[in-house]
């Protein structure tokens, strides 16, 4: 092997060294992009935020996320939904949530950024049993003045469609709203503000 070779051996070494460290260094700097993108349970547990794409809710439809161990249910209301709610505003506690259960850009009847939809944490504020979605209106069990709402199966708390407890109950808040907010049409984040970066 005349010097000639070796050195081209030893170039064509050098080079591939150097592929694998830059190989390396690119996994490495794409895993925190994908550890925010899919949160561990133990970090969801912690209060990681968790980003939930809205676009395939149906209007109508409720579905359930977990967040910091607790359910936050998504309800996409229809716009009979929210008539509805705003017939009740004089059967329920606190019909513009005075107590707070919200964040302080968290307003009106709708109790929501986007009236459309309606984020709760699903806990019921009498002993933190989970309310069951009841959307019907004037169902047999729930009587002809049931406008759709939420259940408590516990001690039968009465809750509309914007989480606000009706008058009367065993429950003495309206459900709670966490921190939320839409990164775009079809995607919100629950956990955090909508001015967080
Ligand atoms: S826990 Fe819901 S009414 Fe008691």
């Amino acid at each position: 092997m005349s010097n000639g070779d070796v050195s081209q051996g030893r170039r064509r070494f050098l080079i591939g060294a150097t592929s694998v460290v830059g190989g390396v260094g690119v996994v490495g700097a794409a895993v925190p992009f994908v550890a925010s993108w899919n949160p561990s349970a133990k970090a969801e547990a912690a209060g990681a935020p968790v980003t939930v794409n809205i676009s395939k809710i149906e209007p109508g439809q409720q579905v359930t996320v977990e967040w910091r161990g607790k359910p936050v249910w998504i309800i996409r209301r229809t716009p009979e939904m929210l008539e509805n709610i705003k017939k009740l505003s004089e059967r329920v506690k606190d019909p513009e949530s005075e107590s707070p259960q919200q964040p302080p850009y968290i307003e009106g009847e709708f109790r929501a950024l986007n009236p459309e939809y309606g984020v709760y944490i699903g806990l019921c504020t009498h002993l933190g049993c989970v309310p069951t979605y009841r959307p019907e209106v004037a169902p047999a069990d729930l009587g002809e003045n049931w406008l759709g709402g939420l259940f408590c199966p516990c001690h039968g708390s009465r809750y509309d469609l914007a989480g606000r407890v009706f008058q009367a109950q065993p429950a003495p808040l309206n459900l709670e709203v966490p921190p939320y907010r839409f990164d775009d049409d079809s995607t919100l984040t629950i956990g955090l503000d909508p001015e967080a970066a």
